[in-house]
């Protein structure tokens, strides 16, 4: 994935202490606002799972802005990760730790049928307690995890180790 790594290092941007002071924020604005850009990571996202998947599941927000394309370039359906109380219909839920904070994330109990083979897309692995919990999230629904694609590998934090045996799929390591 060289041409989607130096896409990455070329149009994401560094933002020092947001949204809190000692936070490096990567800040893929800049990639999504060019076509060509998006294009290939979206690509490049997709391109190794092209009939390996039965859905998409994306994390609210930013994994919502890639895994929706992602979903109709492999041409299989996106399934919402949510924050608490957006979800309309029956939910299961998981409260984790954040790099800043803490956070629950909500699936909709009927959305991933049983050995359904699920690529969960987001933008950043940093701590992976975002990750883990979408992958725990599928997993108490019966569904298996094809992979965990995301843009950027934080790799001075431990989100590599949190997933453990959960294949991962990182198009830039920072
Ligand atoms: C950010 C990022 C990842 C997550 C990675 O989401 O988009 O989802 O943190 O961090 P982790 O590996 O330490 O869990 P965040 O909820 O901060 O914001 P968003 O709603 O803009 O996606
Ligand atoms: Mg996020």
């Amino acid at each position: 994935q060289v041409s989607a790594s130096d896409t990455i290092t070329r149009l994401v941007r560094d933002i020092a202490d947001f949204p809190e002071p000692g936070v490096l924020f990567k800040d893929i604005t800049p990639l999504l606002a060019d076509a060509a850009g998006f294009a290939e990571v979206v690509e490049a996202l997709a391109e190794p799972y092209r009939g390996q998947v039965d859905v998409v599941l994306g994390i609210e927000a930013r994994g919502f802005i890639l895994a929706a394309p992602v979903a109709l370039a492999l041409g299989v359906g996106f399934v919402p990760v949510r924050k608490p109380g957006k979800l309309p219909h029956e939910t299961t839920e998981i409260s984790y730790d954040l790099e800043y904070g803490s956070e629950t994330l909500q699936l909709h109990t009927d959305a991933i049928g049983a050995g359904s083979r699920v690529l969960v897309v987001d933008d950043v692995l940093a701590t992976g307690g975002t990750a883990r919990a979408a992958v725990d999230l599928v997993e108490r629904a019966g569904g298996t995890i094809a992979a965990v694609a995301v843009l950027m590998e934080l790799s001075f934090l431990p989100g590599r180790e949190v997933l453990g045996d959960v294949p991962l799929h990182v198009l830039h390591t920072f």
